[in-house]
């Protein structure tokens, strides 16, 4: 079985009557969402938070009711993708370009559930170039510093060559490090550059892991 199927309708398991549930993104995420429209078509009252408009869209199609995070004092649960998760549940996210929104809807929940095929599991973060967002207006700029830093950064490109928007006009530096020895510090390092908006180091955000594998579904709390 797909594992990515595996982890997203496993995850919407801990989904109850009337929460309010922060809608992650990306492909694993997905299978999560077909299930919360299964669910609100069998009568469950649910509503969601996207974390970014490719997920607002999938939503719709899935007729679930939306609401903005200014609208909600909190997000009961969220399920979210990760490119990779660390033994401590330190994550990088990002791959999707949607790594502000996904932060600052997780930092309004109350349980984060993380849904990923058993392969984004690594011992040590950093093969997976990490996504920075960077403000647009100087962004040349602020490239040229994460460089001097020897951060190694690329700017995200689209597939057609163009560069790459998020959905709050920030660019993307995804930074080449290999290893990340350090996690904490590194993220303590991203914040002092004064365009940077966020970057995708999500320090033991989740309460649960869910890994497909396959065979079997893996949960780790
Ligand atoms: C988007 C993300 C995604 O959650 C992450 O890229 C995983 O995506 P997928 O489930 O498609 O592998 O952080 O910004």
């Amino acid at each position: 079985m797909n594992e990515k199927k595996q982890a997203g309708e496993y995850a919407a398991g801990f989904i109850k009557d009337g929460m309010t549930i922060g809608l992650g993104t990306g492909s694993t995420v997905y299978y999560a969402l077909a299930k919360i429209g299964e669910f609100i078509e069998q009568g469950m009252t649910l509503k969601g938070v996207a974390t970014s408009t490719a997920t607002a869209r999938i939503a719709n199609s899935m007729h679930i009711p939306l609401i903005d995070l200014n609208d909600t004092e909190k997000i009961d649960l969220t399920i979210d993708g990760a490119d990779e998760i660390d033994p401590k549940f330190n994550g990088i996210k990002g791959g999707g370009g949607a790594l502000l929104r996904e932060k600052l809807v997780a930092n309004a929940s109350d349980k984060i559930i993380w849904v990923a095929g058993h392969t984004k599991l690594v011992q040590k973060l950093g093969k997976f170039p990490l996504p920075v967002e960077v403000l647009s207006f100087g962004s040349n700029h602020t490239g040229r510093l994460l460089e001097k830093e020897h951060l190694h950064p690329i700017l995200r490109k689209t597939k057609t060559g163009e560069t790459f928007y998020t959905d709050s006009g920030n660019v993307i530096y995804d930074l080449h490090l290999d290893e990340i020895a350090e996690p904490g510090k590194l993220a303590e390092r991203l914040k002092q550059f004064t365009g940077v908006v966020e970057h995708g180091l999500f320090l033991a955000h989740p309460n649960v892991v869910i890994t497909g594998t396959g065979g079997s579904v893996v949960i780790r709390e």
